[in-house]
């Protein structure tokens, strides 16, 4: 066992234990247990089609796991259930975590601003004014470099433009927890540096947690506290743990993968 896999006395945001995950018949992934801790990266990470999304979608409690549980964890250490929680209880849960998806769509028929302030009409504080959303929404979008943006219409903003604006709408509540499918995937290497460095910022500035699914391992190493490695095959987790620890003394095939996308000068100072 490495040091990254000690408990860590502060309770975790997210505790997942067994859980499986299916549709229908068909087996995604099982015996997933891991944490999200508090002020952590965790990259998720396997090939196409191992199940990383559909760990997102039980994280935020689209589906229901096929056995196990996922909890969020009170500062106290209570946890609770989002899949069974009374909709009082579920409404404040929501209220933990953002979300850009894989597609990481924004509404065409709204402007860049309104996308922002969607979730705020929706879930946010019930007396707030319009000025008010608007004033979080400019804060939001100022922290991802969009703030002119504001009043443009998605369809005028480039791919990374419409990632960042994306992450903007997830950080409108400002929860403690955000789940990013794939923001960098797409991007030219500029752009998707840009991302890692508000990765960055979110976790040190704000000391949230992210969760990040992605296949872009340079992304990975320059972002990831730890990295959890899903096995298509296997159709369960392999690995958890520091990225550069799982590259030295990770299992050969998450070595492998891991190797594989390392810059070339790098490659042969891994041992074997
Ligand atoms: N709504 C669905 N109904 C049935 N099967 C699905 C559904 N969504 C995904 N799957 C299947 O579940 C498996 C996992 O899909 P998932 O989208 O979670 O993979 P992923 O790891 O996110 O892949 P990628 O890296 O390509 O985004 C795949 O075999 C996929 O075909
Ligand atoms: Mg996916």
């Amino acid at each position: 066992m490495h040091a990254a896999d000690h408990p860590s006395p502060v309770p975790p945001l997210v505790r997942v234990e067994g859980l499986a995950m299916a549709y229908g018949d068909k087996l995604v992934q099982r015996d997933l247990t891991f944490d999200v801790r508090r002020g952590e990266v965790l990259a998720i990470v396997g090939g196409s089609g191992c199940g990383k999304s559909t760990l997102l979608r039980h994280l935020i409690g689209l589906l229901e796991p096929a056995a196990g549980v996922v909890r969020y964890v009170d500062a106290d250490g209570s946890a609770h259930e989002l899949v069974d929680a009374s909709p009082s209880m579920e409404a404040l849960l929501r209220r933990r975590f953002g979300v850009m998806f894989q597609a990481g769509a924004l509404w065409s028929s709204m402007t860049v601003g309104e996308n922002v302030m969607l979730p705020l009409e929706l879930f946010g504080p019930k007396r707030s004014t319009a000025a008010q959303r608007a004033e979080r929404a400019r804060a939001c979008l100022a922290m991802v470099g969009l703030e002119p943006q504001f009043d443009a219409e998605p369809s005028s903003l480039s791919g990374g433009q419409r990632k960042r604006a994306s992450i903007a709408r997830a950080l409108a509540l400002d929860p403690p927890l955000l789940y990013l499918d794939e923001p960098s995937a797409g991007l030219d290497p500029i752009t998707s540096a840009q991302l890692d460095e508000l990765i960055i910022t979110l976790r040190d500035a704000n000391q949230r947690s992210v969760v990040l699914v992605s296949h872009e391992l340079e992304s990975i190493f320059a972002v990831a506290d730890r990295v959890l490695f899903l096995d298509a095959e296997r159709k369960t987790m392999t690995a958890l743990d520091a990225p550069l620890v799982l590259l030295e003394s990770g299992p050969p095939e998450v070595r492998r993968f891991l190797k594989r996308t390392l810059p070339a000068a790098h490659r042969d100072e891994v041992p074997a």
